[in-house]
């Protein structure tokens, strides 16, 4: 093991041993949602499902809790639910990733998990992104002498060497593809695909989509796949304008795009030009999916932004991932849902309906809500999570037909982007039907079947435990509701 993957390891132990012996940092713990085992965490990476359990890595400074050269941690999980934290994974230790190991994606190829993701170097003054692999036996991660794979001496002239990153790899047949981004000279992001037999040797494809208007500038974080008859692409564009209403956030946006890759010309083809957010709320970036064992393509995310970091001071790690999602294409249209799994973990419900205020006492659990407006009168369901000094609250205008996030009252007030309101629609039954994840710090509302995503984080001391639901709805809102054990 190299001297700062020891150290890294040593520094996860300490931090670890801390929180377990702090009755106040275990409070502070998501329980159902991956985090970090100890200092910054930012994109999910390598997400697959390996030797019998799911596996997850993510972009990792473990020696505080601010972004610093990445290394990678490593999770495994049974049931996409609780995860455990094993030994880190790779470390910037070589002299292709001397400046840190970004992001990159996983596939299984003879027994072995192979990692592909981009070492950062510097030459002379500048830096330089390439793409290196690792493998992991099941036990330890080795980095071939071969690395790194893919040169920026590779991508076409117009394109700027130090932006060449992100990885993603599946298989086709008999071969291996590798899609990752790259900036233009003028600013403007793309996406770059390359094949190969052995993993070894590269052979560039081509430039398969990029920005050709000015809605955004560098692209991050690409994942590419079939679903429902069609080929799905998301990424992570930066430097977007803000939406009036409920759509892009100012800065950088996950979206994705739904359309056909023509293998041969190395095209993907948009179904429609425009992107889709793949989730309206401010916590949401970096999206990446696996396909398991049973063909269900799975999504899981930051469940932060850059323009949304804002962990309070107290606490010895800083960043979480998504609950994990189901996707489906239904209708043409992107749907999301929480992995069933969840449900295994669900405490007895309580469920009943809401007339004027119902108070419980709990910050970990999936609260179901069903709405049916009576048109023309202004009727609003109000959730307060926390207590009477820190709160975080959503509310739902079924005037308006606005379901609305605000932070304010939370620790540092939630930072620069602290509210945010989206337009919803009623369902064909003339329903507004809600879940939402709620889980310490964090919550995830699936709208009508999953077919929005809005998904906000807050943080609020962990003394303030309760969860108030009123509402001045005609018809009383159903609601049921499962602590998350
Ligand atoms: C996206 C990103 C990636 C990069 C990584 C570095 O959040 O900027 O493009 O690989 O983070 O941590």
């Amino acid at each position: 093991m190299s001297e700062k993957l020891e150290l890294a390891e040593k520094r996860m132990a300490e931090i670890q041993a801390r929180i377990s012996s702090s009755e106040e940092q275990k409070k502070l713990l998501p329980r159902f949602h991956f985090s970090s085992p100890c200092g910054w965490i930012n994109d999910p990476n390598g997400f697959c499902f390996f030797g019998g359990e799911f596996h997850l890595f993510a972009q990792w400074h473990p020696f505080s809790t601010r972004w610093g050269p990445m290394h990678w941690c490593h999770a495994s999980s049974k049931n996409l639910v609780k995860w455990k934290t094993l030994p880190p994974a790779i470390a910037p230790d070589s002299e292709a990733d001397s400046e840190g190991c970004f992001s990159g994606s996983a596939v299984e190829h003879c027994g072995k998990l192979f990692i592909a993701y981009t070492g950062v170097s510097k030459k002379s003054d500048s830096t330089i992104q390439n793409q290196c692999v690792a493998f992991f036996d099941g036990k330890k991660f080795t980095k071939p002498n071969f690395n790194p794979i893919l040169t920026a001496s590779e991508i076409p002239f117009e394109y700027e060497t130090e932006h060449f990153r992100d990885p993603k790899i599946w298989r086709d047949g008999e071969k291996f593809f590798l899609a990752a981004v790259l900036k233009k000279k003028d600013g403007r992001g793309a996406l770059v695909v390359f094949e190969s037999a052995d993993f070894e040797k590269w052979n560039f494809l081509g430039i398969a989509d990029e920005e050709k208007t000015s809605q955004s500038t560098m692209w991050e974080c690409p994942d590419i796949f079939s679903l429902g008859g069609k080929r799905v692409f998301i990424l992570s564009p930066q430097e977007m304008q803000a939406e009036k209403k409920g759509g892009f956030n100012k800065g950088n946006n996950t979206v994705y795009l739904l359309g056909e890759f023509k293998k041969d010309e190395c095209k993907f083809v948009r179904e429609n030009p425009d992107f889709t957010m793949l989730d309206l709320g401010m916590d949401f970036y970096a999206a990446q999916t696996m396909q398991d064992f049973s063909g269900r393509r799975i999504m899981i995310a930051w469940m932060q932004n850059w323009d949304s970091c804002n962990t309070p001071k107290n606490y010895l790690w800083s960043g979480m991932m998504t609950f994990p999602r189901e996707l489906k294409i239904e209708n043409g249209k992107l749907i999301q849902t929480p992995v069933r799994e969840i449900e295994n973990f669900y405490g007895k419900e309580i469920a009943g309906k809401i007339t004027g205020e119902k108070i419980f006492s709990l910050r970990h659990c999936a609260l179901k809500l069903k709405i049916i407006p009576k048109s023309g009168s202004r009727e609003i369901l109000n959730v307060k999570i926390g207590g009477k000094k820190q709160f975080a609250l959503f509310e739902f205008d079924g005037e308006k037909m606005e379901l609305a996030f605000n932070r304010e009252n939370t620790i540092e007030g939630g930072g620069a982007m602290n509210k945010k309101s989206i337009c919803v629609a009623l369902d064909e039954k003339g329903e507004l039907n809600l879940l939402c994840l709620i889980d310490t710090s964090s919550l995830e509302i699936f709208i009508n079947g999953g077919e929005k995503v809005f998904t906000n984080n807050f943080f609020i001391s962990s003394e303030e435990n309760s969860l108030a639901i009123s509402s001045t709805f005609f018809n009383a809102v159903e609601f049921s509701l499962n602590e998350i054990l």
